[in-house]
């Protein structure tokens, strides 16, 4: 049987995936600061927005306004009617909040979750983005609490019928890694003199998928991945 896919809006990147995504799954975007996680986020998000859908896109550490400047001069239609972007920075009072209620991570992963599922019953969102998931995770302290929360999470998405996209900072992202179907990594690395950028796939749930690692650049029109060359 041959599985119906979904484009991540970078032709290279659905090229390496053998066709694009499996709907209704979670998937996780890792990498260093400034790798392109939020690009590529965002090209996820847009090729639903083109495809006439709604997207739901959940921002934890850079301003909601911030994106919606930088990526509309990119071309992104940020402003489309179907693109729900949520500003989910702390300011003062929110910080006050966490510690309030939520001492843990898991009961902030919850608490997304809940909010969420929420904002689905306004309207049904078929592609969801949480960028970065790395900020609710610092204030954890218990591991298996956070597993738990985080296959809740996995698990009310795949009943809300959504694709995910959640991203996360390299170092920090092993125990989702498990959880989630599919990972795809993001690296700044030096060659000769310079700064270069190559993807990689590392998992897949449920499919084939290159197994080389691709060079990538991120230009004025976002992210361009080259599944004709090799990075190395
Ligand atoms: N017009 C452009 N031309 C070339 N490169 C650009 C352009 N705009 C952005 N970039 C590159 O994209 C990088 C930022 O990408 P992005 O915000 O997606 O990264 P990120 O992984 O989400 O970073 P962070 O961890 O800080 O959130 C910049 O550091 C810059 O190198
Ligand atoms: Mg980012």
């Amino acid at each position: 049987m041959i599985t119906a896919r979904i484009s991540t809006g970078i032709p290279g990147l659905d090229i390496m995936l053998n066709g694009g995504l499996i709907p209704g799954r979670t998937y996780l975007v890792k990498g260093a600061p400034g790798t392109g996680k939020t690009t590529l986020a965002m090209h996820f998000a847009m090729a639903g927005i083109s495809n006439g859908e709604s997207v739901l896109y959940i921002t934890l550490e850079e301003p909601g306004e911030n994106i919606k400047q930088d990526f509309s001069r990119m071309g992104f239609d940020v402003y489309n009617e179907n693109f729900t972007l949520i500003d989910a920075t702390p300011t003062t009072e929110h910080y006050v909040l966490v510690e309030d209620f939520f001492e843990s991570f898991a009961k902030n992963l919850n608490k997304l979750t809940d909010a969420i599922k929420e904002q689905f019953k306004t309207k049904r969102y078929s592609r969801v983005v949480v960028d970065p998931i790395t900020m609710l995770k610092f204030t954890s302290s218990d591991e298996l609490e956070y597993r738990k929360a985080f296959l809740s999470f996995i698990k009310t998405m795949m009943r809300l019928r959504t694709t995910v996209l959640i991203t996360a900072e390299g170092e920090q992202a092993d125990i989702e890694e498990y959880l989630v179907n599919g990972v795809i990594e993001l690296e700044l690395f030096q060659k000769e003199g310079r700064l270069e950028r190559a993807l990689k796939i590392t998992k897949f749930r449920g499919s084939g998928f290159d197994n080389v690692i691709r060079p990538y650049e991120i230009t004025e029109n976002g992210m361009v991945v080259y599944p004709d060359k090799s990075a190395l």
